[in-house]
């Protein structure tokens, strides 16, 4: 088989997602199972955006808007841009693969840092190889170090993603680091603010959007989805900003028909609930300050986040830790596709979510250390 494939796919390491709740209940006979491993907004959607998608119901014989015209019109008003400004995907992942393929020519690199969303790799590789990725180290804070980043950047480096809140680390930049780290890079080079988490930041003032840097006609990408706070994680919507030239470009390369009918309805259904985004950054934040201390008091080092999830390192093998915490029912990630080998991230859930994993935490804990 392998002489028939393009060698560039035989050098991905297919993307691992956390195991699915069936397969766990079914594999050891679980009834209760929870899954706190992608970083899902765990509160079930909004009134408003389950009527969207049944009054979408009856048009699903037909194809969607493959222009997504109504959800980026919605996006421009929201954000503030214009709508040559904006380009749907199925979910940012799609815009990632698609600029990628849409910019990197033969022989240029993609840099972002180690430790971060292991798609940007993976989707560099099919393209173009495993050699055209490259990374920079982190700081000891497990942040994104731009120093060492714009001392990779050389010749080749063609797109550079910086992923702000860090996914799996949960570290933020401050704004003015982002906003020199821009003005210095040259102008041929193009700059991929993955924001996926941006609504979780905890001061919204020393963070960048990226719609200033749009606005000065920078080659700035913004990624943003509809995945995690908005709850929309299995239906597949992101969207990028950035400048109409660069919009015009990816729209080369867009799947006709990219987003579903029912995502791009429910999509602009969610945009018109700020409760419930309201109410879920709040109970996030709630959530994950409980779920710090009662990790911390587990005696386990935990790194601050200002996203959806916590990155906590257990001080035991850690696969032999995920394995009995998948007996009890619970579905965290280890980290070693993300490589920190030694970590696990658990997504902040519903308040008796996380006391279900704490609970089942410290007794793999004790069964461990014993
Ligand atoms: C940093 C980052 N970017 C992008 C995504 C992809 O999100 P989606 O394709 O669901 O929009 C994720 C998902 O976990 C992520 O962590």
């Amino acid at each position: 088989m392998e002489s028939l494939v393009n060698p560039h796919v035989l050098q991905i390491t297919p993307y691992k997602p956390g195991k699915p709740v069936e397969d766990i209940q079914r594999e050891f006979g679980l009834e209760r199972v929870i899954k706190l491993a992608s970083n899902e907004n765990m509160r079930p959607i909004p009134e408003n955006v389950r009527q969207a998608i049944r009054d979408e119901l009856t048009q699903l014989q037909y194809y969607p808007d493959s222009d997504n015209y109504h959800l980026r019109r919605r996006i421009a008003e929201y954000n503030g841009v214009g709508m040559e400004n904006v380009i749907a995907g199925a979910g940012s992942v799609e815009i990632i693969q698609m600029l990628i393929r849409a910019f990197l020519k033969p022989g240029q690199k993609v840099l972002t840092s180690e430790k971060t969303f292991s798609l940007y790799r993976s989707a560099t590789t099919e393209i173009a190889g495993a050699d055209a990725f490259v990374e920079a180290p982190m700081d000891r804070e497990l942040r994104f170090d731009l120093e060492a980043i714009a001392g990779r950047i050389g010749a080749a480096a063609k797109i550079i993603f910086i992923t702000n809140p860090n996914n799996p680390t949960g570290t933020i930049l401050a704004a003015a680091a982002i906003r020199d780290f821009i003005s210095h890079v040259h102008k041929d080079r193009i700059i991929v603010l993955d924001n996926a988490y941006q609504e979780y930041v905890d001061d919204p003032g020393d963070y960048v959007s990226g719609l200033e840097e749009i606005g000065q006609k920078r080659n700035v990408i913004v990624l943003r989805t509809f995945s995690k706070v908005y709850g929309l994680a299995g239906l597949r919507v992101g969207y990028a900003m950035a400048k109409p030239e660069i919009i015009a470009v990816l729209n080369r390369v867009k799947p006709p028909f990219n987003v579903t009918r029912v995502g791009q309805r429910a999509a602009l259904a969610s945009l018109e609930n700020d409760d419930f985004r309201n109410e879920s950054v709040r109970l996030n934040r709630r959530n994950k300050a409980r779920l710090f201390s009662q990790l911390q008091g587990l005696g386990l080092r935990v790194i601050p986040s200002q996203a959806n999830f916590l990155l906590f390192f257990p001080g035991v093998d850690v696969a032999g830790l995920n394995q009995r915490l998948l007996q009890q029912g619970v579905i965290i990630r280890p980290m070693g596709g993300f490589g920190i080998p030694d970590a696990m991230r658990v997504s902040i859930g519903l308040e008796e979510e996380n006391d279900f994993f704490i609970a089942r935490l410290d007794e793999a804990l004790r069964e461990m250390k014993k």
